[in-house]
């Protein structure tokens, strides 16, 4: 063939025509499309091209066992927002970005217990029910919670400070579909900024912030499982989250309540932060 601009792209999408996987073509040959495309509109000079393939590797060669620098690049540019909500339930409650901090796995805990492993200044009870869109409450539904700390940071990222497992659990709903826990009111936080992540959002002017919140996984059987957050309202950055992750119906009130009967349930002295968030699942089409 003649290599020209636009003779490239039918040339390669024609190199998958023999992929036996149809979704997988399909895939390829858009890519190519909009790759080509994308690569035609920018003109990058060589230097340029070049620097967009050092991006690349430095991305890679950041991730390790408890980091996720490609989802943190995915989040950053919107993308993983995209997905999730193509991807989230019809109905129910709202599913937003699993972002880079699911490394590990959460450790089952029981009903009350606290996911605050070191300590925190004020204690916060987070409850809730976990129903299908239908209004029956899922007894043994499945809660995998993770969220940072009052400083803003997550226990991967500082092993010295928090034990593995702190600000995480995995809590299994009653019979009456309920769930609570307590840990501490989750800060505000900047996404790791000393990567090339960072470097991105640096030489672009954009901050490094999300709002404070509580990562969620609920999951029932012949339910369709949701990743999603409770964002505390009111938190600094709700107007402009570094990953595009808040939704409307994901705020939640985290307020300090001085009710005694909460306290005799939760097992806590008043007065302490108290927040709800019922998560509805959507039956999984049969
Ligand atoms: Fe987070």
């Amino acid at each position: 063939m003649d290599f020209t601009v636009d003779s490239a792209t039918p040339a390669v999408q024609a190199s998958f025509d023999a992929t036996p996987a149809p979704r997988l073509r399909a895939i390829l040959q858009s890519l190519t499309r909009h790759l080509h495309d994308f690569v035609r509109e920018i003109e990058p000079t060589i230097p340029e091209w070049n620097n967009a393939i050092e991006f690349l590797t430095a991305v890679g060669k950041a991730c390790t066992d408890t980091r996720q620098e490609f989802i943190l690049l995915s989040d950053v540019l919107g993308v993983s927002m995209l997905v999730e909500t193509i991807n989230g339930q019809d109905a129910g409650t709202e599913s937003t970005v699993l972002s880079p901090f699911h490394m590990t796995k959460s450790p089952a805990r029981a009903l009350g217990d606290s996911i605050d492993e070191v300590g925190g200044s004020r204690v916060c009870v987070v409850s809730g029910t976990v129903r299908s869109t239908s209004g029956r409450p899922l007894a043994g539904a499945t809660v995998d919670v993770w969220q940072c700390d009052e400083n803003g940071l997550y226990d991967v990222q500082v092993p010295d400070v928090q034990p593995a497992g702190n600000g995480r659990g995995l809590f299994t709903t009653d019979e009456l579909g309920r769930y609570w826990f307590r840990t501490v009111a989750p800060s505000h936080y900047p996404i790791p900024t000393d990567g090339p992540v960072g470097a991105l959002l640096n030489a672009t002017g954009r901050h490094p912030y999300r709002p404070a919140h509580v990562h969620f996984i609920a999951s029932a059987p012949a339910h369709e499982e949701v990743t999603t957050h409770a964002f505390v309202a009111g938190s600094p950055y709700i107007d402009s989250d570094a990953v595009f992750a808040v939704k409307k119906g994901l705020l939640v009130d985290f307020c300090e309540t001085t009710d005694s009967e909460l306290g005799v349930r939760y097992g806590v002295e008043p007065p302490f932060i108290h927040a709800t968030f019922d998560i509805e699942l959507e039956e999984t089409a049969s």
